[in-house]
């Protein structure tokens, strides 16, 4: 929370920019159908995740999201085999209005309670993303200042004491997702355990929306024993991450570029903050360059690594040779 001016601008640009287009693109294709190829497909994208769901929770329905996905209710009469709910003294509630953020159907239903409540999902073994949907607002009959929670998956704990609506404030947003990685072993199920926190009276805890979609073996782990080494640096110190080890996003930034929405990314819907400059406190002389131009060959990293988006734009220094002799940094 160090720079919360910052995050606020970028989430309003965020937002604005995520889903007009994305709204802009929904209303098209209902009324002409054969704009419908405007939404990217799904099989051309560089990863093709074994997993992409998305739970509304607190929703009776089944539906389709915005961007094209199958989103399931979970207060639906029809059990899915992908999840399980635990706890028949939660809640399934709607909001007293669609946030102002965002008109994804999810957002407007929520499952809250005074106790704990877990999903249990049956899943493939692998790497996963998990993002977590929320809109803390006035929920019938729950004190929105009294949302104070912790939630696990698995054995790891991904939020402690989590206030979603001293979140939602410190962003400036009414609508937020928190997004984690982790692996699920061979034959384990994931639960996902939201807890009320103990240490208020009257907390319980809630959530919107939960998305899984599998990820690339590898693609943010490393492989051991053999440790990763730095590209192109062999004599730098190896680093490690592995399957027992979550991960939380803090930024994903595509530098000198603009937003990259879920459905742009290469097939893991991860989201690329664009607007450089809510990031970039300091640039007199930089830059911003485009290398369009250049075609993209991988070899070294697979191809759905990035967005090509992200490796054609940069920031570079600015072509004042007296302002970049100063900024040397002396060793
Ligand atoms: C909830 O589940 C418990 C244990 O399975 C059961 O005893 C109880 O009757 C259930 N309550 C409702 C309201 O279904
Ligand atoms: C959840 O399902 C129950 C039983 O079908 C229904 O009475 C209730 O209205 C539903 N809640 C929401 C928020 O859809
Ligand atoms: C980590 O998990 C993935 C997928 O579950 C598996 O393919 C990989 O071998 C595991 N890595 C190690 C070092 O065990
Ligand atoms: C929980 O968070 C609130 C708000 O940030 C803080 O005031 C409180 O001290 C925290 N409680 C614990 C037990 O960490
Ligand atoms: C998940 O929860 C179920 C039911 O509470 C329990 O039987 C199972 O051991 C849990 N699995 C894990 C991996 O924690």
């Amino acid at each position: 929370m160090t720079n919360t001016n910052t995050m606020e601008n970028t989430w309003r640009k965020y937002l604005h920019a995520k889903i007009h287009p994305i709204l802009a693109l929904f209303c098209l294709s209902s009324f002409v159908h054969h704009l419908v190829l405007a939404v990217p497909d799904q099989s051309r994208y560089p990863y093709q995740p074994t997993e992409n769901i998305i739970i509304a929770c607190g929703s009776s329905d089944n539906f389709i999201s915005q961007d094209k996905r199958p989103i399931l209710g979970d207060n639906s009469s029809q059990p899915s085999p992908l999840f399980e709910l635990q706890n028949n003294a939660s809640i399934a509630s709607t909001a007293p209005q669609q946030p102002r953020s965002s008109s994804e159907k999810y957002f407007l239903k929520a499952r809250l309670s005074y106790s704990p409540f877990t999903y249990i999902f049956n899943l493939m073994a692998g790497q996963k993303f998990i993002r977590l949907y929320f809109y803390p607002t006035w929920y019938p009959e729950f004190d929105n200042s009294k949302a104070f929670f912790s939630v696990k998956a698995g054995s790891f704990t991904l939020l402690s004491n989590f206030s979603a609506s001293l979140t939602a404030a410190a962003i400036g947003q009414d609508t937020f997702f928190k997004e984690f990685c982790l692996n699920v072993e061979e034959g384990e199920k994931l639960n996902i355990t939201f807890t009320p926190s103990p240490d208020y009276q009257q907390a319980y805890a809630f959530v919107n929306g939960i998305e899984i979609v599998s990820m690339p073996t590898n693609l943010y782990y490393t492989e051991a024993p053999t440790k990763a080494k730095f590209l192109h640096r062999p004599t730098d110190p190896t680093y490690s991450i592995e399957n027992s080890t979550a991960l939380e996003t803090v930024y994903r930034v595509n530098i000198g570029g603009r937003l990259i929405s879920p459905p742009l990314d290469t097939g893991m819907f991860r989201t690329w903050f664009g607007s450089y400059t809510d990031y970039l406190t300091y640039a007199r002389s930089g830059a911003v360059a485009h290398y369009s131009s250049i075609p993209l060959t991988f070899s070294e990293i697979a191809d759905y690594t990035a967005p090509t988006e992200v490796y054609q734009t940069a920031m570079t220094m600015g072509l004042d040779q007296e302002i970049n002799a100063n900024c040397r940094h002396s060793k």
